[in-house]
């Protein structure tokens, strides 16, 4: 680039033009062209089977087995970060590989999140309720939410909220000065197929999974605190749930910016636990039984790939990759009989972590592994220490990258991490 420079000087100064045109001389950084998604999205069979964790620094149109041509290890190069067109820089991953893992995580789980630039939300408040309704195209859906103050807040002195769903462990989350904040989801999404709700009130007919209803029930609810409760500061917010709900706590995190520490607990499949590596603990939750126990928890695309897992070309890890530079705090228990704890603290966190520390943000994802079941309440006294650190500074011995009992990452799920790309 230098060279280009002095060459171009040279070049004004010998025309007799001098450097009266400076800005136009100047080097310049290449303006970055985002790989086009591809349109329609490869279905399963046209994506390589890739039994470790995808490559979350190649795009999906590198990812395709249109790339391969006679090549016979290109699953084997994509896994082990040899797959061609790579992000090279954080700008990269910000400009174009994040908004892309957002597009094609809504294509094929998540179901297309409303336009929110289309809604009015109203909301009023009293006492420890607030009441929000939703309009758009015509259609309504209210629901509420209910409010515990910490002692001390008020509008001069506002305070940072966690808005959770299924409950969570108020009392330390109060003391320590963070407002606690929560909402009846069924009466945002039924957990089930009924698709009655505020949110199918808005959007019925839609294929959008019940997490992505769910999330959208937390910003909502963020939304009618930010207009109605000014003992609460909007810019300090906090996301969690249990299991299914934890789930649910992870889409919300990942779809809206305005979510400063999305804290999914015990979260399972489609949440922080892995669709492969699935069965290192816990029952062997899979996409295959989610999808059958709990199929509209998802759209009806994800439903393409029971059987075929391995070909998404996403993991648990790509989600909580694409929340960054936010802050992200992963709980699960060592006794947890159902979800994958093992799995989300050597596999799933380690590998987004790689993403997070190449972004200069290593220090904002943490792993909490306790002792403890399923959904068991300490888990939120466990990561409360990383929560305040988020909202107020507050300095914590704690550390969030032990992973207990599990020890140490296994680093043979995510070969690409060794060769991650140079941000110079
Ligand atoms: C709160 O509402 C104001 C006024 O509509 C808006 O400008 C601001 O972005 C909102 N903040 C959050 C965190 O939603």
């Amino acid at each position: 680039m230098r060279t280009t420079t002095t060459t171009q000087i040279l070049i004004s100064a010998l025309a007799g033009t001098a450097a009266a045109t400076p800005l136009a001389t100047e080097p310049r950084q290449a303006a970055i062209e985002c790989p086009p998604i591809p349109s329609p999205y490869p279905t399963y069979s046209q994506l390589p089977l890739q039994k470790s964790l995808p490559d979350p620094f190649l795009p999906l149109k590198y990812t395709t087995n249109d790339n391969a041509g006679s090549s016979s290890t290109f699953a084997k190069d994509v896994m082990e970060g040899r797959g061609q067109h790579r992000v090279q820089t954080p700008e990269e991953w910000y400009k174009c590989r994040q908004p892309e893992i957002l597009q094609l995580l809504q294509e094929y789980q998540y179901g297309y999140y409303p336009d929110h630039s289309q809604e009015k939300v109203e909301a009023t408040h009293s006492g420890n309720t607030v009441n929000i309704a939703v309009t758009a195209g015509g259609k309504t859906g209210k629901f509420k939410a209910t409010l515990s103050l910490p002692s001390g807040a008020s509008s001069s002195k506002p305070v940072p909220v966690v808005i959770n769903i299924g409950g969570m462990q108020n009392a330390p989350y109060l003391s320590a000065g963070i407002a606690v904040v929560g909402f009846d989801y069924t009466s945002v999404a039924a957990d089930s197929n009924s698709k009655s709700g505020a949110f199918w009130d808005v959007y019925k007919g839609r294929d959008i999974g019940v997490l992505t209803a769910w999330a959208w029930g937390f910003h909502r609810t963020l939304d009618g605190l930010n207009m109605t409760v000014p003992e609460i500061d909007p810019t300090r917010v906090g996301v969690t749930g249990c299991s299914r709900l934890g789930k649910g706590a992870l889409a919300a995190g990942l779809f809206d910016k305005r979510i400063t520490v999305t804290m999914p607990m015990s979260s399972g499949v489609q949440g922080m636990g892995p669709y492969r590596y699935h069965g290192l603990s816990g029952q062997d939750e899979t996409l295959e039984n989610s999808k059958s126990g709990a199929g509209w928890w998802s759209n009806s695309k994800l439903g393409t790939f029971v059987n075929h897992a391995e070909n998404l070309p996403y993991d648990a890890h790509t989600i909580a990759a694409a929340i960054a530079p936010r802050a992200l705090i992963i709980d699960q228990g060592t006794g947890d009989q159902f979800t994958d704890s093992k799995g989300t603290a050597i596999v799933a966190y380690p590998a987004a972590k790689a993403v997070y520390d190449w972004l200069g943000a290593g220090d904002k994802i943490g792993m909490s592994v306790r002792g403890g079941g399923h959904c068991d309440n300490s888990g939120f006294s466990s990561i409360l220490p990383f929560v305040q650190k988020v909202f107020f500074g507050t300095a914590t011995t704690k550390n969030f990258n032990d992973l207990g009992t599990y020890k140490s990452p296994m680093t043979t799920a995510f070969p690409w991490a060794t060769a991650v790309p140079k941000a110079s």
